[in-house]
């Protein structure tokens, strides 16, 4: 399983219920690399190219109400499949539906306000994390954990 990176963007409830040390905590703990982290707000032009997939759809609008209604924290985490590992950790949409253990099912009760983004797949980790991040914000560093991450045919 290659390294990857993946991109997460704590959404403007998880600020808003000061959950944003739990789930970095979280990632954190399941032995991601944070690579990127930054606050900000989701502009509608920003809200817009995040989720192009999404603009014609009808709860478009209440979604990017939603994500631009206050700050948010970006974050680039590294790991051996770490895109999938992310969305695992993340659970289903719904947080009523999310399956305990994951931070929605534990957290959330909603559809919409779920707390945490993670890119679905390699092509959206890439276009996500060159939309949130310029080149020289995502860090490339070694610490002495490292090691006890996974063996070395597994990176
Ligand atoms: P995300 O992109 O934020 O990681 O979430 P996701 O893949 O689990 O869900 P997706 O289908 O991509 O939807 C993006 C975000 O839009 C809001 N949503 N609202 N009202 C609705 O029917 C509805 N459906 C989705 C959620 O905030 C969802 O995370
Ligand atoms: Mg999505």
């Amino acid at each position: 399983m290659p390294l990857e990176r993946s991109f997460v963007l704590l959404k403007p409830d998880a600020l808003a219920r000061r959950l944003v040390g739990e789930v970095l905590g979280r990632f954190e703990a399941k032995g991601l690399k944070i690579v990127g982290m930054k606050m900000l707000t989701v502009t509608p032009a920003l809200s817009k190219q995040h989720y192009a997939e999404h603009v014609s759809k009808p709860f478009y609008p209440m979604l990017e109400e939603f994500i631009t209604a206050g700050p948010v924290v970006a974050l680039a985490v590294e790991g051996p499949g770490a895109i999938a590992v992310v969305r695992a950790m993340l659970g289903s949409t719904n947080g009523r539906e999310s399956a305990l253990g994951t931070i929605r099912g534990d957290f959330g009760l909603s559809r919409q306000m779920n707390l945490v983004h993670g890119s679905d797949g390699p092509d959206a980790a890439k276009r996500e994390l060159a939309i949130y991040f310029k080149p020289d914000e995502l860090h490339t560093y070694a610490t002495s954990l490292d090691p006890w991450t996974c063996a070395d045919d597994e990176k």
